[in-house]
């Protein structure tokens, strides 16, 4: 792997070949906010609140970092205006769908984001797929999944999997962003597969 020289917020950085802006900048230490990004996952390039601002051959770009690989001589900003100012509209898009979210908040409180922007359609998902993708590519059950298009996509767990799988697992909860998919579980739960159901003998 041959090693690549860039530039982060004014810092040289070395990285090899192959690694995304996103992973040179944590292997130096510098922090670029991220939603949608897990270590073990694919990446996804679903929420952009890892923007950055690029600048190679002369000119200027705002990408995901999560997703664009490192080149020879990039200069990256991870804070200029373009950036805050994006990260900004992103978290008051994302707090009109989760106005909770602790995570989301403090990013607000950050990039000055104001909730009251647009209107609250509170789905409590910012359809991240950090739980149907962990699930799918790390615990290989596919017990939760997305379904439907458009502004009608959410999450859903699948009863006949879950049941069998979510019990003794529930890694996915600390991975949600916004902690909707407990609620989901929870309501999969209630409505589909109620802990008397699971329990071997504790029919009555
Ligand atoms: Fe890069 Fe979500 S963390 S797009």
């Amino acid at each position: 792997m041959s090693e690549i020289l860039l530039q982060i917020d004014g810092k040289e950085v070395t990285a090899t070949e192959g690694m995304t802006i996103l992973e040179a900048a944590q292997s130096a230490g510098i922090f670029i906010p991220t939603l949608c990004h897990h270590e073990k996952l694919a990446p996804y390039g679903a929420c952009r609140i890892c923007t950055v601002e690029v600048e190679t051959r002369g000119r200027t770009n705002l990408v995901a970092a999560c997703l664009y690989p490192v080149e020879q001589d990039l200069i990256v900003s991870t804070r200029s205006e373009m950036v805050d100012e994006t990260r900004k509209t992103l978290l008051e898009l994302a707090l009109a769908h989760a106005p909770d979210s602790k995570e989301l908040r403090d990013l607000a409180q950050e990039y000055g984001a104001d909730e009251a922007c647009f209107e609250n359609e509170p789905s409590f998902c910012i359809l991240c797929g950090l739980c149907v993708r962990y699930c799918a590519e790390v615990k290989k059950k596919n017990a939760v999944a997305f379904v439907d298009r458009g502004a009608r996509r959410e999450i859903l767990f699948i009863p006949e999997i879950a049941s069998r799988e979510c019990r003794s697992c529930k890694e996915c909860f600390s991975l949600c962003p916004t902690s909707y998919v407990q609620a989901a579980h929870h309501l999969a739960e209630a409505l589909a597969f109620p802990p008397s159901s699971l329990e071997p003998g504790s029919e009555e």
